[in-house]
C-alpha cells in the first residue's frame, strides 16, 4: 500500500459516492496520487443502437457531464484530476476501466441511487469489492 500513484472514483452523483469524492481527496493529499473521475451512463448499445433518441441521449450525456463537474469542483489545486464519462454496465465498466488505467485502489460509496434501503452494498459496489484486483475502499 505504499504506492498509489492513482485512485479511480466512481461517480453517480449520490451521497455515498460524495462519500467517496472527500475521502478519495484525503487519500490523494497523503498520497500524492491522481484522481480518475468515472461516470457511466448505464444504458446497454444495444438499445442506443435500436432506439435512443439523439435527445434522449444528449440528456443522459448532459446529466453525467454534471455529475462529473461537481465532483471536479470539489479537487483542490494542486491535486491531479481526470473525468471520464463511459456507456454500459456500471460494475462491468468500472472493472475494465481500473485494470485498463491500471488504477491502484478504487473508493467508492456504499450505496448510490438505487432506492432499496437496508442493505450495506448496493449490487455496483458489492460486484467490484469482490471482483477487482486492486484495493478497494467503500465510503461510509
Ligand atoms: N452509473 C455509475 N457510474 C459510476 N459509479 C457508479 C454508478 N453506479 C454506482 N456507482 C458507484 O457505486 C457506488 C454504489 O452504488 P450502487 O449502485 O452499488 O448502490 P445502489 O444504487 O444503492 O444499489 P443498486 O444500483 O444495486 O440498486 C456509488 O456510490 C458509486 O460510487
Ligand atoms: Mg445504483
Amino acid at each position: 500500500m505504499d504506492n498509489i500513484k492513482t485512485i479511480l472514483v466512481p461517480v453517480d452523483g449520490s451521497e455515498g459516492s460524495d462519500k467517496a469524492v472527500e475521502f478519495a481527496i484525503k487519500l490523494a493529499q497523503v498520497y500524492q496520487a491522481k484522481i480518475d473521475f468515472l461516470y457511466i451512463a448505464n444504458i446497454n448499445q444495444l438499445a442506443i443502437n435500436a432506439c435512443l433518441s439523439d435527445a434522449i441521449l444528449d440528456a443522459v450525456t448532459k446529466a453525467g457531464d454534471a455529475i462529473l463537474d461537481r465532483a471536479l469542483a470539489k479537487v483542490p489545486q494542486g491535486i491531479k484530476v481526470e473525468a471520464f464519462s463511459e456507456t454500459g454496465s456500471p460494475s462491468v465498466t468500472i472493472l475494465e476501466f481500473a485494470e485498463e488505467n491500471k488504477n491502484d485502489m478504487i473508493a467508492m460509496g456504499s450505496r448510490g441511487l438505487g432506492v432499496v434501503k437496508g442493505v450495506l452494498l448496493g449490487s455496483v459496489s458489492q460486484y467490484v469489492v469482490e471482483n477487482a484486483k486492486c484495493p478497494v475502499v467503500i465510503a461510509k
